[in-house]
């Protein structure tokens, strides 16, 4: 189309500062634009395309799907949704599952979740949500609200009531806060993504999952960015232990079609019965089709892979010229340069490398089965644009 950068600006909703790329077509991590310049991906979508573009295998259990029907709605029975729900269930011990369309639908379900919980069991004043300071977990009202981020609320005030957020780390600072509140609920995520990809204390972790079982808490874990195979684990959580008796996810789940899902263990399987909450298009049976390719392919192997991709990251980056620190765990990365952020990514996209930022970090959340070849390429290029000196 022609001046489709005009267009975009006169048709669609201002919320985006768009990079100046038109993508035309994409294959695994290589992406071509309107000049049929080439890119490397190191950005997937934002932490979306876990195979990269144009999969085969995802491509193929789409298409299938989409050869016998693309949607029926969640009145009747599919074989897509209940097959993807199975083995999310069996991959992580935990009980059951409600799909939905995105990151911030699925934390909205599991703020629902427990405040239901918390209702049935202990009276209708246990409501509040503790989330922590610098978290992001999503743009509804209240994900807003749960989003421990002042100047993402100020303009759309008054936020959801009943969210209170806490300085990560600071475990008394919790202990206080569950004194004095009565309290469904604690939702974290352990990287927090958006907030500059800066991983949680581990030990913090463990005290948080501690206080919220001695308090017989909803523990929820938001794995929409760290979850699906991205930091070397199928789920964040299991770095760590602790087993959350909810956790969410979107992102990489669809492989590049949307869908959420809240996942519930033991203490809450039963909390939802029907009619209380409800999504038109949740666990369409397209996107849980490609889901299901996506998630049974997420190996002991390719979590090695992972793992050993993310060891090329930190060895190549850190301490190198202009880097201040190289943060996250597996493929999802945050580098502070000495050169701003803004600049680093402008310069990489010149040079044909995507990349993300987030807060003042260049952020790195390639598809995970970038070959070792493009991401050594890449990071060269980066480590060229950071170099001060
Ligand atoms: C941790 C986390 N939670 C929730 C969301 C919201 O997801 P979505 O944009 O799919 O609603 C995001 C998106 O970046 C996220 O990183």
């Amino acid at each position: 189309m022609e001046n489709l950068k005009e267009l975009d600006k006169t048709y669609i909703a201002n919320t985006y500062a768009r990079f100046p790329v038109e993508i035309k077509y994409g294959e695994g991590s290589i992406i071509s634009d309107e000049d049929g310049k080439q890119y490397i991906d190191m950005g997937g979508g934002i932490a979306v395309n876990i195979f990269g573009m144009q999969d085969k295998v995802w491509k193929n259990a789409v298409v299938s799907q989409l050869n016998k029907f693309q949607h029926t709605s969640n009145l009747y029975y599919t074989e897509p949704c209940v097959a993807l729900a199975k083995l999310l269930v069996e991959k992580t011990e935990m009980k059951k599952v409600f799909f939905s369309n995105s990151g911030a639908e699925a934390n909205e379900c599991a703020i629902k979740v427990m405040r239901k919980y918390a209702q049935d069991k202990k009276g209708p004043e246990y409501y509040n949500i503790i989330t922590l300071k610098n978290s992001f977990h999503g743009r509804t009202l209240a994900t807003l609200a749960a989003t421990g981020q002042e100047d993402y609320h100020k303009e759309f005030l008054p936020v959801t009531q009943g969210f209170i957020s806490v300085t990560p780390g600071d475990i008394v600072e919790l202990e206080n806060t569950l004194k004095n509140n009565k309290c469904a609920g604690i939702l974290i995520e352990t990287i927090q993504g958006e907030g500059g990809v800066i991983p949680l204390d581990p030990v913090y972790i463990e005290q948080v999952y501690a206080l919220a079982k001695e308090n017989d808490l909803v523990f929820a874990v938001d794995e929409v960015q760290t979850g699906n195979g991205r930091t070397g684990k199928l789920y964040s959580y299991m770095h760590y232990d602790i087993k959350p008796d909810i956790f969410t996810t979107a992102k990489g789940l669809g492989g590049g079609l949307p869908i959420g899902a809240t996942v519930l263990g033991e203490k809450v399987e039963f909390v939802l019965s029907a009619g209380k909450h409800g999504s038109t298009f949740g666990g369409n049976p397209v996107c849980a089709a490609g889901a299901v390719s996506i998630i049974s392919r997420i190996d002991e192997k390719l979590l090695s892979d992972v793992m050993q991709k993310s060891e090329i990251v930190f060895d190549t980056l850190s301490g190198a010229s202009g880097i201040k620190s190289v943060t996250g765990k597996g493929l999802m990365i945050g580098i502070e340069t000495e050169k701003g952020a803004e600049k680093v990514v402008n310069e990489c996209i010149e040079k044909g490398v995507l990349v993300l930022k987030a807060k003042n970090k260049v952020r790195l959340v390639p598809p995970l089965n970038i070959g070792i070849s493009e991401l050594k390429k890449a990071l060269s290029i980066i480590l060229e644009i950071c170099a001060v000196g």
